[in-house]
């Protein structure tokens, strides 16, 4: 990996990605046999989210993933992570298996491998299947059965092309994101319930097939203090031990941090073996930091985000390219040395598309450049940090903002559904070209 003061260049083999999920993207939300999902629940109920929009369509991807995965193929990317809808192809989250909505998976696959592009399944990303929440969702023990089963038969239908599993993309907003789980008791379970189905759901995987290469993905941010007084400090502790530590810590450590036991979480030590799950790769989704200052209104963690003003991005994150640096060393030093990929980095600016037809995300490009330094100087600093993604491929549906945040490298036109590849496509595509760039 030369370095010169003129450009940073990755190591041989460093694996260059994008992202998406499946109801951020797919669409067809009630076609051949899906059922439907907690989201479709939540984004159909009025006042939910942001201009009454929901995933129905997104970006019409079930019909359209011919021509997305050859935007990708141009693009140059080495890998593609998309999420299974758990209800596409079990529409009830278990028993009867839709083999449409299967088909719909064997298909993407195929076409990517035909493409040169290594498909990442991910297991989970926030869309339960109604009929299993129905039930108490990932509040009720039964789910790590049930989660384990649709491993199981994603592993056996995909396993003989898929090599690459994620089990869940970030448990902590699989918690959030599950209806109910604004009830602070309800939160410990499902966060916990969680933890225990991913666990079990690797050892399923492995019992598949030992040759998978296993990983999760935790969302990690850099959390600060506002201040240097010791009541910020420790706010900034205990954010950084309820949003960080809760999932890193089980998972490498075989513990929760304290805060968990102060919040009545006390597993046994079943629980905690089961959760300690040895991996292939621990995935990182990096966005912002989270600045800490005080605030005794919420009586356990006493803490609260102070926004920083400048600069920010469309929803308003700041914008924080060393915390990427510093969440890698932390898991290098602090977790053993994990073989690390990110697999979400990226950004939501006002993009417009010109009159001549593009879109010209300058800020964009800055953003992604900035963070791969950052990944740079961990991989100079000893991280075994093996490949990096961007979320995302495409616009898409952002949960409660709905369509406004653009994060694609693609702009989509949600009344026509046409693509307009962004500069930072043409950028990124330079620099998977030649694993690196230039300043
Ligand atoms: C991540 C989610 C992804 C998307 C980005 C912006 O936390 O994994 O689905 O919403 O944020």
């Amino acid at each position: 990996m030369p370095a010169s003061t003129n450009g940073i260049f990755f190591p041989d083999g460093f694996l260059w990605g994008v992202a998406t999920s499946a109801y951020q993207i797919e669409g067809a939300w009630n076609e051949d046999g899906k059922g439907e999902s907690i989201w479709d629940r939540f984004s159909h109920a009025a006042g939910n989210i942001k201009n009454g929009d929901t995933g129905d369509v997104a970006c019409d991807h079930y019909h359209r993933y011919k021509e997305d995965v050859a935007l990708m193929k141009e693009l140059g990317v080495q890998t593609y992570r998309f999420s299974v809808s758990w209800s596409r192809v079990l529409p009830k989250g278990k028993g009867v298996v839709n083999k449409t909505g299967l088909n719909f998976y064997k298909s993407l696959v195929d076409e990517l491998l035909r493409s040169g592009i290594e498909p990442w399944v991910c297991l989970y990303h926030y869309d339960l299947p109604q009929a299993l929440q129905d039930e108490g969702g990932w509040a009720n023990l039964n789910i790590i059965r049930y989660f384990a089963d649709y491993a199981e038969l994603m592993g056996r239908e995909l396993g003989d092309k898929v090599r690459r599993w994620v089990i869940l993309n970030e448990p902590k907003f699989c918690a959030f994101f599950a209806p109910g789980t604004k009830n602070p008791e309800l939160y410990l379970k499902v966060s916990h319930n969680l933890q225990l189905a991913q666990g079990k759901a690797v050892q399923t995987l492995r019992d598949v097939n030992r040759n998978f290469q296993i990983g999760t993905i935790i969302d990690l941010s850099a959390v600060h203090p506002i201040s240097d007084a010791e009541k910020d400090r420790k706010a900034a502790d205990n954010f950084d031990e309820w949003g960080n530590r809760w999932y890193i810590d089980p998972l490498f450590k075989g513990a929760y941090p304290p805060l968990a036991r102060k919040m009545g979480l006390k597993p046994d030590q079943q629980d905690l073996d089961l959760i300690k799950q040895p991996l292939n790769f621990l995935g990182v989704n990096y966005y912002s930091r989270f600045l800490a200052t005080h605030d005794p209104s919420d009586p356990v963690t006493e803490v609260r985000r102070v926004e920083k003003r400048t600069p920010t991005t469309a929803t308003g994150w700041e914008i924080y390219p060393d915390g990427l640096y510093e969440v890698l060393m932390r898991l290098h030093k602090g977790y053993g040395n994990p073989t690390l990929y990110v697999t979400e980095n990226g950004v939501a600016f006002e993009d417009n598309v010109t009159k001549e037809g593009s879109v010209q995300d300058d800020d964009r490009i800055v953003f992604l450049r900035d963070h791969l330094i950052s990944v740079y100087r961990a991989i100079k600093g000893g991280v075994k940090v093996k490949g990096y993604s961007v979320w995302s491929f495409i616009d898409n549906f952002e949960w409660f903002d709905g369509y406004s945040p653009r994060f694609g490298l693609v702009h989509t036109d949600y009344q026509t559904q046409k693509r307009t590849p962004k500069k930072s496509y043409y950028w990124y595509k330079q620099v998977i070209a030649n694993n690196g760039f230039a300043f």
